[in-house]
């Protein structure tokens, strides 16, 4: 059973083409992070898939149902980029008034601990820091005990231990063979609390796979080392480098066989090479790798 289906999916704005034909189906109890630079497409694509926005071409299902339909029937929760809480209510209030929407909710005080709220129960919605209003969201969002949740950016606004606490939620609550969909510029959180990543860029997927696929996918490792004010000329003629990237002094090669570049490098060259660094491709190499081209 698939949780999310996308067919061809495209949305415009005016003349901005925002997601461009995006196919996409999410097996349901996966945790996927949906991974893009800014402008990619993803609080777009998200959005649609809550049956917020229409597709401008093409169809969305959620458990094979219509968003709408879905999000009816309370089988969807989520934690968008934007929104207000309602200031007056606490933050217990505000919780259990969201959690009586739905046919099935979680138990208050379970969901209270779960977003780490037990010691803000009382507190204003309007009173509360940035990153603790992160977790009234995800309360809110996990309330309903929906069969998908839906997560824009979530940790935005929090520090590092809100940001590896919330993570623990998250997979607690995913743990019951729920479905979760995130969205991030963190490619650790991917990394860390996904079992499938999918990049997208200019609104279309340009790699969808593990972690340790992606990373893979992006080929070979890197001979890194300062080069100072000394001309680069030839370095992409050495043998297994693939791509020459030169950023204040330091220069990049990407290479298939590092143990042949770096002996070319030493014995071919004049260079006089400071700081060489050989190291394998990692997910954010292979991130911008992706997000660069197409
Ligand atoms: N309401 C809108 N009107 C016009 N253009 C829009 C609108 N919303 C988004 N866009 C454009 O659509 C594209 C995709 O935006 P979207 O918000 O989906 O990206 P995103 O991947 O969520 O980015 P971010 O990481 O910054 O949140 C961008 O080029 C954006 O400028
Ligand atoms: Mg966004």
């Amino acid at each position: 059973m698939n949780a999310i289906a996308f067919t061809d999916v495209s949305r415009t704005y005016g003349d901005v083409l925002a997601v461009d034909g995006l196919n996409l189906t999410v097996e349901a109890g996966r945790t996927v992070a949906l991974l893009g630079p800014n402008g990619a497409g993803k609080s777009t694509s998200i959005n649609m898939l809550l049956g917020l926005l229409r597709p401008t071409r093409g169809r969305i299902e959620v458990f094979g149902r219509s968003p709408d339909e879905a999000v009816a029937r309370g089988e969807v929760g989520a934690m968008l980029q934007e929104g207000e809480l309602i200031p007056e209510l606490t933050v217990r209030e505000l919780v259990d008034f969201v959690r009586r929407l739905y046919p099935r909710p979680l138990d208050l005080d379970e969901i209270l601990k779960m977003a780490d709220l037990t010691d803000l129960v009382k507190r204003r919605a309007d009173k509360l820091s940035g990153g603790q209003s992160q977790r009234v969201r995800f309360a809110m969002a996990i309330a309903g005990a929906p069969k998908l949740l839906v997560l824009d950016e979530p940790t935005a606004a929090m520090d590092v231990e809100s940001r590896l606490r919330f993570w623990e939620s998250m997979r607690a609550y995913a743990a019951g063979g729920r479905t979760v969909l995130f969205a991030t510029h963190y490619l650790e959180e991917a990394d860390e609390s996904s079992d499938r990543v999918i990049v997208i860029a200019r609104g279309r997927v340009v790699a969808d796979g593990t972690a340790a696929q992606i990373k893979a996918g992006a080929g070979g490792q890197t001979v890194r080392f300062t080069l100072g004010g000394q001309a680069s000329a030839g370095l992409d003629a050495l043998p297994g480098v693939t791509a020459v990237e030169i950023l204040a002094g330091t220069a990049t090669l990407s290479t298939a066989d590092p143990d042949a570049t770096v002996a070319a490098l030493y014995r071919g060259t004049s260079l006089e090479i400071r700081d060489l660094r050989i190291a394998g491709a990692d997910l954010e190499d292979a991130f911008l790798a992706l997000t660069k081209e197409s």
